[in-house]
């Protein structure tokens, strides 16, 4: 159904002029998978995308992981749109990380982007993700190592948070970065200890953007075409990640698109929006066990409400169901109602 609806969309929204921005699809464990992927990077304005993170603790992981987590190797590292999925991986142990990478590359990922903002105490207990922002050495090392693993024209890229605790170290946690020989540098401007409680400090990465020899993006509360344009501003940087706004509102990347170019076209409707809903449902279908395959949907609901005032009503109705056959019905049966309101 996705295929069908990839062909109906009109292939320009796909493609954009060659602005000096670029916009990048954020990772999001659990959330943006590869169905989400192809949704959003065929609806439009994404130069990139980012997968899960892997994990790597202890072994060089079996391609099935990486492949579970990011199926688009099996279609030159592209999502069907053609973007370009960088595949993350998440660990602290440089040697363990170099080899993973080379399997990531030896599989077909385009590029590899090295988790250092997770914040989940699980994570962070194992010694990954944003606790190696306390260790800029370390972080540097798993940079440098992986960069040396894999061929120079393989992007590594980094992301990172403002600090662990405070934003002190975050200097010496980019240089350690760059020192590495990483690509690009991805900063969700907060420290773990701010976890995803607003504001994002853009303002930190002024100095940096100005700095560094490498591209820096922005990410942190990007919600609107107007805070990534408000952000733009005070960061200095040119390029931006979104992430949970992507979510709540599908066309957000085309709408920044658009507004860069000047223009104010008209933003998604939800009469627009609920056919997607379905079109994710089955694709879900396809995807997982049938048990699982209505909480992706349920899961979007929760994001789409915050810009979609019917989403929450939505989700309240469908909150309790789980078989696939009665949550497509109940679509089925909510959707000549919207046309009829439309
Ligand atoms: C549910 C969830 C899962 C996430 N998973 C990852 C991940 O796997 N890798 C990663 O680097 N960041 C992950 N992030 C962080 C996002 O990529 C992003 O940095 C963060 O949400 C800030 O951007 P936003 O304010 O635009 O949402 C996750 C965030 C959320 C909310």
């Amino acid at each position: 159904m996705l295929y069908a609806w990839r062909a109906m969309m009109n292939s320009d929204t796909t493609k954009h002029p060659s602005a000096d921005h670029r916009l990048v699809l954020a990772p999001m464990e659990g959330v943006i998978d590869s169905v989400m992927r192809d949704l959003l990077t065929t609806i439009g304005g994404y130069d990139r995308c980012v997968t899960e993170f892997v994990r790597v603790s202890q072994t060089i992981l079996p391609s099935r992981v990486f492949h579970r987590l990011c199926p688009e190797l099996l279609t030159g590292g592209r999502t069907p749109a053609g973007t370009p999925v960088f595949l993350q991986l998440l660990g602290n142990n440089p040697d363990l990380m170099a080899r993973n990478a080379q399997v990531a590359e030896a599989l077909g990922a385009p590029g590899i982007d090295l988790n250092f903002g997770c914040p989940a105490k699980t994570v962070n207990k194992s010694q990954g993700g944003a606790v190696l922002l306390k260790t800029p050495d370390l972080l540097g090392a798993v940079c440098a190592e992986v960069r040396a693993a894999v061929a120079p024209e393989i992007p590594v890229t980094a992301k990172i948070r403002l600090g662990f605790e405070d934003d002190d170290s975050f200097e010496a946690i980019v240089k350690a970065a760059v020192d590495g020989g990483v690509s690009e540098l991805t900063v969700h401007a907060k420290t773990r200890r701010q976890g995803y409680r607003p504001p994002a400090h853009w303002s930190r990465l002024a100095q940096i953007a100005n700095d560094a020899r490498l591209p820096i993006i922005a990410n942190g509360e990007l919600w609107s075409p107007s805070d990534v344009i408000r952000c733009g501003t005070v960061s200095h940087c040119k390029d931006f990640m979104l992430a949970r706004g992507a979510l709540c509102r599908p066309d957000l990347a085309r709408a920044v698109r658009h507004a860069w170019h000047g223009l104010n076209t008209p933003a998604m409707t939800w009469a627009e929006v609920f056919p997607l809903l379905q079109i994710f449902l089955r694709s879900n279908a396809h995807a997982y066990e049938p048990r699982h395959a209505c909480n992706p949907l349920k899961q979007w609901l929760v994001y789409l409400k915050h810009y979609f005032p019917q989403a929450g009503a939505l989700f309240s109705s469908v909150k309790r169901i789980r078989d696939f056959e009665e949550m497509d019905l109940a679509l089925e049966t909510i959707a000549p109602k919207l046309s009829e309101a439309a």
